[in-house]
């Protein structure tokens, strides 16, 4: 194994820096979505560049009553995973080495985006993100920087946030890797009995089917979408939904119907005791 492991920024900082760094952040419990993300990270760097892959469970983007205790930490098997698929650290720091000071009193504000969706089942969440996410950048100092697509508005929020902010760095978003019935892949899956992953099967169903309607529109896209959901609410275990939104790409609001170019439909729902959250890109042609 050639991956290093820094535990401290002291020791993250202390190691030869050559080329171009892409650094691919998460928290743990990696899987082949991160695989991917890392092996893209890779191939942007380039063999003379350097992959960084963060590993820190950030206690600020947790809710009173969301699984921080429950978030699987399995640091042996990421450090083994993030070497496979070619990265060259795993910086992994300890809570206090990210908060020396505790919980940070400063800290970034989403604004209106982070209040929508995501940002409206879970109040703060995306402050926690964009707050962590800031610092690890400050930290690892990286070109690139990788984050999936299937947490859309994160990616969102973050390119946002580098711009906003005027932070040096290029954000990348990576395809969501889907496992072969579709479902798409996260760490929360492993929560899944295989009943629960049957009902959970219907979110991707609803988006394929939703993305299926294009041509007709954004209206069709949201109702037949919708016809899938409404079906799957009387699984067992039931799909409960939160959301399903047809929005725009750039701040996250409800596109009209009549909207022509890039879109996002989103979908999040409760599958006995585990959230997911699913998303397809769409374009609208020009509608007449
Ligand atoms: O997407 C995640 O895993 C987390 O939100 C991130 C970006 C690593 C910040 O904690």
């Amino acid at each position: 194994m050639t991956t290093q492991l820094a535990r401290t920024a002291e020791e993250l900082h202390a190691l030869p820096r050559e080329g171009r760094r892409a650094v691919v952040m998460t928290m743990g419990a990696l899987h082949e979505g991160h695989a991917t993300l890392v092996r893209e990270a890779r191939r942007l760097a380039g063999p003379d560049g350097q992959v960084v892959v963060t590993v820190f469970v950030n206690p600020l983007q947790f809710g009173p009553n969301e699984d921080l205790d429950r978030y699987p930490r399995t640091l042996d098997a990421d450090v083994l995973l993030a070497d496979q698929a070619g990265a060259d650290v795993v910086f992994a720091p300890a809570a206090d080495e990210v908060y020396p000071g505790g919980e940070p009193q400063v800290r970034i504000t989403a604004g209106p985006m982070g209040e929508r969706l995501e940002g409206a089942s879970r109040p703060g969440h995306f402050d926690g993100v964009l707050t962590v996410v800031a610092k690890l950048l400050h930290l690892t100092a990286p070109d690139l920087a990788l984050f999936g697509q299937k947490d859309a508005q994160q990616l969102a929020l973050i390119r946002r946030m580098a711009r906003d902010l005027n932070f040096p760095v290029e954000i990348v978003g990576v395809p969501t890797v889907r496992e072969g019935d579709n479902l798409a892949l996260s760490s929360r899956n492993r929560y899944l009995s295989d009943a629960d992953r049957a009902s959970a099967l219907e979110l991707s169903r609803a988006l394929l089917t939703g993305a299926a309607a294009l041509e007709a529109g954004p209206a069709a896209v949201r109702r037949s979408a919708r016809a899938i959901l409404d079906a799957a609410a009387a699984m067992e275990p039931p799909v409960v939904l939160d959301y399903l939104a047809l929005v725009d790409p750039a701040d996250f609001t409800e596109v009209a119907d009549d909207h022509s170019g890039e879109a996002v439909l989103a979908v999040a729902a409760r599958v006995g005791t585990t959230r997911l959250i699913d998303n397809v890109h769409l374009t609208f042609g020009e509608r007449r």
